[in-house]
């Protein structure tokens, strides 16, 4: 088993107003640019507490929350029952493991700056999603390595929207869209998150 690497955030997760304010940023986000339905099955990939299923969740049916951190995964549980659809999780680093299930859409948010192979991740994405379904990932914008104060685990300083959408692209992935999300701000700089949606 790896170490989880968010068992010293977990506790105070959400207790930072910006982490709140940023999830709440980019599911409006979603909303503005995908048609959300009651009947919808999607996949949180990197749920963690849950801070941006909390937000889709008015919306869609269910939502798989899919995390390989035990301790953020504990406090999403502490508030499963105000969520107001149903929920699942899956224990597991989706890299290594796979998921023998098919979503309507998979949410995503502050997660794939720890993937190291993106094309492989959006690839399993993929073949996660449903005839015509979506990908709704947000992070961050290119950054020069300061966003966070330890980057162990962070395998990309955010990203570039070209080679985003040149790996989706070769991975199948169409009508690709991004859009400013939210904007982070810390007391040495800000830092622009986008959402990047793209359909199978
Ligand atoms: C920066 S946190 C973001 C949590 C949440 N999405 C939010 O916005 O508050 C990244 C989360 O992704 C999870 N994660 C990173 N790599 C993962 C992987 N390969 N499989 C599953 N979860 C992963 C971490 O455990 C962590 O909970």
């Amino acid at each position: 088993m790896s170490r989880d690497l968010f068992e010293h955030k977990s506790k105070s997760w959400d207790m930072k107003s910006r982490r709140v304010a940023n999830a709440r940023g980019i599911a409006e986000t979603i909303q503005r640019n995908i048609k959300l339905q009651s009947t919808m099955k999607l996949m949180d990939f990197g749920a963690g507490t849950g801070l941006l299923s909390y937000f889709i969740a008015p919306f869609v049916e269910k939502i798989v929350m899919v995390d390989n951190s035990s301790s953020m995964l504990e406090k999403f549980k502490e508030k499963a029952s105000e969520f107001e659809c149903q929920t699942e999780i899956r224990e597991i680093d989706l890299t290594k493991t796979t998921l023998d299930e098919k979503f309507n859409g998979i949410i995503s948010s502050m997660t794939i700056h720890h993937v190291e192979d993106l094309k492989a991740l959006f690839r399993i994405f993929y073949n996660m999603l449903e005839e015509g379904g979506f990908i709704a990932i947000a992070d961050l914008d290119s950054e020069d390595g300061s966003f966070h104060s330890d980057n162990t685990g962070v395998f990309h300083f955010g990203f570039d929207k070209e080679s985003l959408e040149k790996i989706a692209k070769e991975v199948g992935f169409k009508d690709m869209h991004f859009e400013l999300a939210s904007t982070i701000e810390k007391p040495h700089r800000e830092f622009t998150v986008f959402l990047m949606i793209a359909k199978r």
